[in-house]
């Protein structure tokens, strides 16, 4: 494991979600325009849940931040059930204080999608670029929607999934398929984050996890590029940990 990459072993997906929720609310509350990138699926609902919890009942407010989010489906319009504009609207910016004007989602029906990628990366530079980057793990190591063999020199991106992800995420689309490209940030965007936060649960994970945490650095496996960040935590679940051997405890590694 590099020197820096931190990682908890919590013991189950609420302790997760809670641990995660806790470093984003730290975060706000040192730095109130705190710049966010922020990821879907599954894995950060939990950690949603309970940031919405936090701010209906203790009035934690996000109206300075600053959210981007990783990734987008191409062709899908933003109000399509399956998009990722929805997902977050549903579990996240519509049930906060967001500022509208602070929130950015790539457009996954831009006419030019590369000239929006560009106009993506020069947003995240305006603003000051990510405090923290909170990211998942696919299956097959992807980070946003960054498949294996993603360059580590990558920017926002249109990209094509893995056959893998498509069938992951295929439960999502009415007909059962998934689109075939989508709009990602890069791995040298999510790198320059001053912080990145991965959150794994579950023993599907635990052979990315292990391969991002143990296994070489390399652009097949594209969560081990984190291992040179300087600013890395993971926190996992106990399944998501099963597969590092030993190697961690809880709180710490070993
Ligand atoms: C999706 C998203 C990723 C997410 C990952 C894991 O396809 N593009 O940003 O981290 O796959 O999803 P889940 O948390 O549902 O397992």
């Amino acid at each position: 494991m590099s020197a820096s990459l931190r990682a908890r072993v919590l013991p189950d997906y609420g302790a997760m979600s809670a641990a995660a929720a806790d470093l984003v609310t730290a975060k706000l509350r040192e730095r109130p325009h705190a710049v966010f990138m922020v990821p879907t699926g599954t894995t950060p609902l939990g950690m949603y849940r309970r940031l919405v919890a936090r701010h209906e009942e203790d009035g934690l407010s996000f109206a300075l931040a600053t959210f981007f989010n990783l990734d987008e489906y191409m062709g899908l319009p933003p109000d399509h059930p399956a998009s990722y504009h929805v997902y977050m609207r549903e579990n996240f910016y519509g049930r906060v204080d967001v500022d509208p004007g602070k929130v950015h989602v790539p457009d996954g029906f831009a006419p030019d999608p590369e000239a929006d990628c560009g106009r993506y990366e020069k947003e995240i530079r305006a603003a000051g670029g990510v405090d923290l980057c909170v990211l998942g793990i696919g299956r097959n190591g992807h980070v946003g929607f960054n498949e294996p063999g993603a360059s580590f020199g990558s920017r926002t991106r249109v990209v094509r999934l893995a056959e893998s992800t498509r069938r992951v995420n295929a439960a999502d689309f009415e007909g059962g398929r998934a689109p075939e490209r989508a709009i990602s940030v890069g791995m040298r965007t999510i790198s320059d984050s001053r912080e990145v936060l991965l959150l794994a649960s579950g023993a599907n994970k635990a052979g990315a996890v292990a391969a991002a945490v143990g296994g070489g650095v390399s652009e097949e496996v594209p969560a081990s590029a984190l291992r040179h960040h300087p600013n890395v935590s993971f926190l996992l679940d106990r399944g998501a940990a099963s597969g590092l051997g030993g190697s961690m405890t809880e709180g710490r590694p070993a």
